[in-house]
């Protein structure tokens, strides 16, 4: 029976959601205050769920210390305190919260020493959270 084990961080970025393909008109009826030049900041809370066999010796899909050390270095160090926008992996994409999840679970994907990334969950605001499996 796979067990399931889950962790959240937190980032506080900025990002300014704008679209290179449309207007500055669409972008403004597309994406209202959030096409703002000047970008505005979230803190955001990124939660990894990570599924697997119950390791029987050490009764753990995966050590929380382990999946801390894979977070930090790919995720929080890269993004946290940072403009999205100005990252390699959002020059060919609009940085949404879906988007920011997607990357979330790319970089992560092959990087887990134990289990199998099962979902990231991004919430931006009290009010908005997005999600990705994997496929
Ligand atoms: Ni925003």
């Amino acid at each position: 029976m796979k067990a399931y084990f889950g962790r959240r961080y937190t980032i506080s970025a900025s990002h300014r959601l704008h679209a290179d393909a449309l207007s500055a008109e669409e972008n403004r009826a597309t994406y209202g205050k959030c096409n703002n030049p000047h970008g505005h900041g979230h803190n955001y809370i990124v939660e990894v769920l990570v599924g697997g066999d119950v390791d029987p010796e050490t009764g753990m899909v995966l050590n929380l210390a382990d999946l801390d050390d894979v977070v930090r270095a790919r995720i929080v160090e890269r993004f946290d305190h940072a403009n999205l926008n100005l990252d390699p992996l959002f020059v060919n994409q609009v940085p949404t919260t879906e988007n920011l999840c997607r990357v979330v679970f790319g970089l992560l994907k092959h990087a887990l020493p134990a289990g199998e990334l099962t979902r990231v969950r991004v919430e931006e605001t009290e009010n908005n959270f997005f999600e990705c499996e994997g496929e």
